[in-house]
């Protein structure tokens, strides 16, 4: 079966896995994992920021960024599509005390014009705008890369108003390989980013906290009393380390082979898709007239899997573990289809 569900479903590879096992482990908790200790100093250098903290999840490593940035009764600014918004079960209500203000942008992004008028003043009944946070790439929004001057401006709009600026950047992989945008350069538009090695990178675990010191500070004590503090977690560092190291590379194919999908789709006249809307490693596109489940249904039964996205919406997303090969019978199903 030729997995295109998503980029989460890797399973690591036997070099990834002897890599693994070779990596010198400690406790922690205590800080003395020396593996893990190397791997956030890295990080942390690759993006520019002060430190980093390595975490179970993306989905920790964000409401981590939310718990240091806020108090409770402020508000977070986040495009409607955002995964902090649909997907992560609540939590910034349930562990912050916060409320999310979700605005509409474009394929999962915000302007500063639209982040702007969502800016609340700071009456005793206002909730208080505290955070603008983005995703890049977006997941909802189909793969969507921010630009250099898109996060400036939305950046220099959180300063002129005392906000912070987060990142969500589960795949700032993606986002670096189809923009060729520096890693550092994030680091000094943001203020808390979180990264993520299971998604796309191959790695089985694994998403990173980055910030200035004091905030890991703060967020390493919430990861222990999140029930997040982990041991011997240099094993999976490792495997972290391993994925940016010899898949990051690789992405580059990823987004070639997307781009060939969404072309044998347009040439299909039972599904539609804007071309211009794929930009990285995912591609969304309509059905006309049938159910997407039923489509992929018939997929299914090729052996090709992708997931609905809507009644009439159908997403693949590409990772490493596709090869041409896999390619080549993906497009036979779509353009047979
Ligand atoms: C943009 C984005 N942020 C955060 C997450 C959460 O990551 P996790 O599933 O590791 O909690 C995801 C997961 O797919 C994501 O796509």
């Amino acid at each position: 079966m030729i997995d295109l569900r998503s980029d989460t479903v890797t399973k690591p590879t036997p070099e990834m896995l002897k890599f693994m096992t070779e990596a010198e482990v400690g406790d922690d908790v205590f800080a003395s994992d020396p593996t893990v200790n190397a791997f956030e100093k890295k990080m942390a250098e690759m993006f520019g920021m002060e430190a980093g903290l390595f975490v179970p999840s993306g989905t920790m490593s964000n409401q981590l960024c939310v718990a240091v940035l806020t108090q409770p009764g402020d508000e977070i600014i986040i495009d409607d599509l955002g995964h902090i918004f649909n997907y992560e079960s609540g939590a910034a209500a349930h562990l912050s005390s916060v409320q999310i203000r979700p605005i509409k942008g474009e394929r999962g992004k915000i302007n500063r014009e639209q982040a702007e008028s969502a800016i609340r003043t700071y009456n005793d009944w206002d909730p208080h705008t505290r955070v603008i946070a983005v995703e890049n790439t977006t997941n909802k929004g189909g793969g969507a890369c921010y630009t250099k001057e898109e996060l400036i401006e939305l950046s220099n709009l959180a300063d002129e108003h005392g906000l912070y600026f987060h990142l969500d950047g589960a795949r700032i992989w993606n986002a670096m390989t189809a923009t060729g945008i520096d890693p550092e350069f994030f680091g000094s538009v943001a203020d808390t980013i979180s990264i993520c090695f299971s998604k796309g990178l191959g790695a089985p675990v694994g998403s990173m906290m980055l910030a200035s010191k004091d905030h890991i500070k703060k967020a390493r004590r919430l990861r222990k009393m999140w029930g997040g503090g982990m041991r011997q977690v240099g094993l999976l560092a490792a495997a972290a380390d391993y994925a940016v190291e010899n898949h990051f590379p690789l992405m580059t194919k990823d987004h070639q082979r997307a781009k060939q999908l969404a072309e044998a789709v347009s040439e299909n006249p039972k599904f539609r898709i804007d071309l211009n809307t794929v930009e990285s490693n995912i591609v969304i596109f309509d059905t006309v007239d049938e159910a997407a489940v039923d489509v992929l249904k018939e997929f299914e039964e090729k052996g090709v899997v992708m997931i609905p996205f809507g009644p009439k919406t159908i997403r693949a997303t590409f990772h490493f573990q596709v090869d041409d090969q896999d390619l080549k019978k993906v497009l036979d199903v779509v353009r047979n289809y």
